[in-house]
């Protein structure tokens, strides 16, 4: 497998979708590539917006536009170096339209970076990861997004990356394009008084710790379980910052409250983020917002919640982007104290259906022939998917037998990482099969015992 270095510079060499721009360009406008460092040794030690800097004019302006096409205030002018730095090793592209009344700021942007989508069997599959999508106000439903969309996916193609996954503002947006809502996420809102929360005794310790001290401890908690969570990416340095409340610009940083659990050797087991929302009328109601909670072990989950449980003058408990299946639940005398609400999180698109479902590993062995349809023909087509005792997958492009699946790319895509059952979307009238046994088939095969989960937005 290609490393992530050698995606990106592969993704760098190719430059601009020649279709994408050629189409953009019959309608008067510009696709450009937005210069981002290409590591962190080519950010400059105090970078600053001057002519003499060409490359952070280009940069700032396109995060003024992305600020306005996501409805957010105008960026500070003094956070916009930063930027430079935060776009590390990413493709930026901006749409331009010349005759605007401000040129220099693009009428869209296009940003991805690569990195790995953890799938079942603890493993790994390179991914175009895809961000900051925006087309200005006065120039949407002309075709923009799509020219973006169908271009970087031919270029991730390209590239050899063999899925594309995103978060969305919106739920209808995506799967035209072939994108599944993959893992949900859910918001859980507990009653902690009403709750009766007990859990096995656990023999670490809790502990407060500095913003700085996580910011350290977090990726390397993350690195080291990822792969026990399909439906995890890679987060980067920025996320990181962002979760740390150590991003410039960033909201109610000052609330932020930092923990850890570690277990009795001494090892960090666990890390939480959470702020204190204050209650209109009664301290005691104060609200709890859990913004991270992240753990490696049994006990760390059991101490963490018990840390939150037994916090004092706290209402209600509230977490997002949790697992539809949280073990809490479990850890509740009063299961109507949790409040869950959920939504579609992480979209997965296949772009290489052998290589995706290679990647995997499977529940059961067996053979299932897919006919999968592809709507932007990138990767249709008739596959044997042949899963052995050991639940590794051999695919097989073009064979000749009859299909026992037939499915389009989104209902791939949904199964491929676990989180949706081939029966419900049979009777959603999204899949079509040879026959009942074939859906239990493809149901034993691909569901997995956790539900999968991504814990950012990105
Ligand atoms: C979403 C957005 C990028 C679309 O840009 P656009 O250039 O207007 O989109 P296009 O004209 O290329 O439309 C492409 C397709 O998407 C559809 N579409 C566009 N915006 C949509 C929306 N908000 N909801 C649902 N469908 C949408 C169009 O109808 C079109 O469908 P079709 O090609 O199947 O006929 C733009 O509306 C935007 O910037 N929104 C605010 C920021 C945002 O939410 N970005 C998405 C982040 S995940």
């Amino acid at each position: 497998m290609q490393t992530q270095q050698q995606f990106e510079s592969s993704l760098r060499k190719q430059g601009l979708d020649a279709q994408a721009a050629a189409a953009l360009a019959s309608r008067g406008l510009e696709l450009r590539l937005i210069p981002t460092p290409a590591s962190a040794d080519d950010i400059p030690a105090d970078p600053t917006i001057s002519e003499a800097f060409p490359e952070l004019v280009a940069v700032a302006d396109w995060f003024r536009s992305l600020a306005r096409g996501f409805l957010d205030a105008e960026p500070d002018e003094k956070n916009l170096p930063s930027r430079y730095g935060a776009s590390v090793a990413r493709r930026n592209l901006g749409v331009f339209d010349a005759d605007t009344a401000q040129p220099q700021l693009p009428v869209g942007t296009f940003g991805s970076f690569v990195t790995e989508l953890t799938v079942p069997g603890e493993a790994v599959v390179p991914a175009f990861a895809i961000t900051a999508v925006s087309v200005a106000a006065t120039h949407r439903r002309r075709g923009i997004a799509r020219q973006l969309m169908e271009g970087e996916l031919r270029a991730a193609v390209a590239a050899g990356l063999p899925v594309a996954v995103l978060t969305v503002s919106e739920s209808s947006i995506y799967q035209r394009y072939g994108f599944a809502p993959s893992a949900s996420a859910a918001t859980w809102v507990i009653d902690r008084k009403r709750a009766g929360f007990s859990a096995p005794a656990t023999e670490g310790r809790v502990d407060y710790i500095s913003r700085e001290q996580f910011r350290e401890l977090a990726p390397v908690l993350h690195e080291r379980i990822r792969l026990t969570s399909p439906g995890e990416i890679i987060p980067t340095p920025m996320h990181w910052d962002r979760f740390a409340g150590l991003l410039p610009g960033g909201k109610n940083t000052e609330a932020q409250r930092f923990v850890q659990y570690r277990d009795a050797a001494g090892d960090v087991q666990g890390l939480i983020v959470y702020s204190l929302r204050e209650h209109a009328t009664d301290y005691s109601k104060t609200g709890l917002d859990v913004s991270l909670l992240m753990t490696a072990t049994d006990d760390a989950y059991a101490a963490m919640w018990r840390y939150l449980f037994e916090h004092d003058l706290i209402g209600d408990i509230t977490l997002e982007l949790r697992s539809v299946d949280e073990p809490v639940r479990w850890m509740l005398a009063d299961q109507r104290a949790a409040t869950v609400t959920v939504v579609d999180h992480q979209y997965v698109r296949i772009l290489d259906v052998a290589a995706a479902l290679q990647s995997r590993t499977y529940g059961s062995a067996g053979r299932i022939v897919f006919d999968v349809t592809d709507p932007l023909g990138l990767g249709g087509g008739r596959f044997a998917l042949d899963v052995n005792d050991a639940g590794r997958g051999v695919v097989t492009r073009g064979v000749a037998d009859e299909p026992d699946v037939k499915l389009s790319t989104v209902e791939l895509s949904a199964l491929f990482i676990g989180g949706t059952s081939a029966q419900t979307l049979v009777s959603a009238g999204r899949l079509s099969a040879s026959g009942i046994d074939v859906v239990s088939l493809v149901d034993a095969m691909f569901r997995t015992p956790t539900e999968p989960r991504l814990s950012f937005w990105y």
